[in-house]
């Protein structure tokens, strides 16, 4: 199948993507910008960082629901919109009829030059329509993605919060109208064939491992948080993609007995969500990861994957000594977080491997387990120097420790000499600080716009000598 279907602003559209103009890699920004009377949706960035783009995405879910999410339409392929409903400000209200979330921006004079506008009003919509009315922090997280550079953000809080802050809220029926139209779509694979590239959508696992065994060079894509600025920013031609952003299998969650196996493909907004119960370290550094519309579409896998020297997974699933089970057609095999990475962007990954799930062990009672990000700014910014610190401590002895640093070298790193220093010895402010001493050892970190050499050094130290005292308190 060629071309892409799936509803917008309620109507049914076909798009033919092998005949030209839009190809595989159009994103779903360039194909609205290019409509008539679809303009609302604003550039900024192009690389996900000022929300203007921003626009709703509705998925029939397993149980029959659609479930709606926020995104940054700079950063999507066309196909994906396969199947999906994708809403613009243009379908929700105009000035003859102004949405409430739209009249509560006019109420409170949260819109001065408009170019962000759309954004806010998109992000404002779809919390609108979740069940729960939003909290305050519940606003500000959803909003986070969304910048304005003119209004100010109390007046656009404000607004947020005299909409979508309510308890009745006339959002009944919200998606039973869109459950006939996408059930009515009957989408099936697309294999999209033109004279410069090729893009697979399958939608079962088995399919995926097969397309790309015959498709050796091909590049898997699931949320193109990472693989779509290639394109928007880079200009480069993808000229084969698997995304298996459609396999449910991979976005599965199961709860044993001895961890959590997560999907590969979860979205890590979901991941965030579950991981609050069970792995809290983990929580605690997916609520500074993006924003909500990044988090909405980038995946657990995609992020392991890139294995970027400040990649925030990394540090944090090594800490907690995650498994993970990479697949192709001839089968599975188990790789530890802590062996996955073998330099600058580099994995164990072969040909036609994936990443299907992530095994995350249950924590021992004598286990501390932190994480901590440090960025030039709180929310929607990559790490500085990050790290994962697992102790394991037995009668006030270290039994074990591992200090995982993103932000210091070329890959995310332990700190070997740290480590051995504090291994078998009491836990205690002298010999961590001790510790901190051969942290300069164990790294030579570069400088760059985030930080000089000397400031990453003093941050690793530092991180050190704030887990100590915390786990003072545990
Ligand atoms: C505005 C913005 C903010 C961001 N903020 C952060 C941040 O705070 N912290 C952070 O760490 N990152 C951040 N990122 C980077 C990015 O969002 C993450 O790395 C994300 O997890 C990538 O997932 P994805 O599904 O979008 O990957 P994609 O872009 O689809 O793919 C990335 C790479 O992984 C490969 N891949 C994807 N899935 C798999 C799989 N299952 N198996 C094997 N290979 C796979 C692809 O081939 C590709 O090489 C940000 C990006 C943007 C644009
Ligand atoms: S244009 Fe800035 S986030 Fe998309
Ligand atoms: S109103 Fe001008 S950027 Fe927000």
């Amino acid at each position: 199948m060629n071309s892409v279907k799936f509803i917008l602003n309620k109507k049914i559209i076909s798009v033919d993507l092998s005949q030209g103009p839009y190809g595989p890699t159009t994103t779903v920004l360039e194909y609205l910008r290019s409509q008539p009377h679809l303009k609302g949706v604003k550039e900024g960035c192009a690389e996900g960082d000022c929300g203007a783009c921003t626009l709703v995405l509705g998925d029939l879910q397993s149980n029959g629901e659609v479930r709606y999410r926020n995104f940054d339409s700079c950063l999507v392929f066309l196909p994906m919109l396969h199947g999906k409903e994708l809403i613009t400000v243009e379908g929700i209200g105009d000035s003859s009829c102004l949405h409430p979330v739209q009249k509560a921006m006019v109420d409170t004079d949260g819109s001065q030059c408009g170019y962000c506008t759309p954004g806010f009003i998109m992000s404002m919509y779809y919390l609108y329509n979740k069940k729960e009315k939003a909290s305050r922090d519940e606003i500000k997280d959803c909003l986070t993605g969304n910048l304005c550079r003119c209004t100010g953000y109390r007046s656009i809080m404000d607004a947020a919060e005299q909409s979508c802050g309510q308890e009745k809220r006339d959002n009944n029926n919200f998606s039973s109208q869109s459950k006939k139209l996408l059930d009515s779509l009957g989408v099936t694979d697309l294999a999209i064939e033109t004279n410069k590239q090729s893009y697979y959508q399958p939608r079962t696992l088995d399919s995926a491992l097969s397309i790309m065994s015959l498709n050796p060079h091909a590049r898997i894509v699931n949320g193109a948080t990472d693989l779509g600025l290639a394109v928007t920013k880079q200009k480069a031609l993808l000229e084969s993609l698997v995304d298996i952003s459609c396999v449910n299998e991979l976005k599965e969650i199961n709860i044993r007995e001895e961890g959590v196996e997560y999907g590969a493909g979860i979205n890590l907004e979901d991941l965030r969500l579950h991981c609050a119960d069970y792995f809290p370290a983990l929580q605690a550094m997916l609520n500074v990861f993006g924003s909500r519309q990044i988090r909405y579409l980038g995946t657990l896998g995609g992020n392991i994957a890139s294995a970027s020297p400040i990649g925030d997974m990394p540090p944090v699933l090594m800490a907690y000594e995650a498994i993970y089970t990479l697949v192709s057609e001839l089968g599975e095999r188990k790789v530890t977080s802590r062996e996955f990475v073998t330099g600058y962007r580099q994995t164990v990954m072969k040909e036609n491997e994936l990443i299907k799930s992530v095994f995350i062990p249950f924590p021992k009672n004598n286990h501390h387990l932190k994480s901590y990000k440090i960025s030039k700014r709180k929310d929607l910014d990559i790490s500085t120097v990050s790290a994962g610190f697992q102790l394991k401590l037995k009668e006030g002895l270290v039994e074990d420790i591992a200090l995982i640093y993103g932000g210091m070298a070329a890959q995310t790193k332990r700190a070997d000499n740290a480590e051995a220093h504090l291994r078998n010895k009491a836990w205690t402010r002298t010999n961590v600080e001790e510790a901190m001493s051969l942290l300069s050892k164990d790294f030579t970190p570069i400088s760059d716009a985030r930080s000089g050499e000397e400031g990453r050094r003093l941050m690793a130290r530092n991180l050190l000598l704030k887990f100590w005292n915390e786990t003072q308190y545990d």
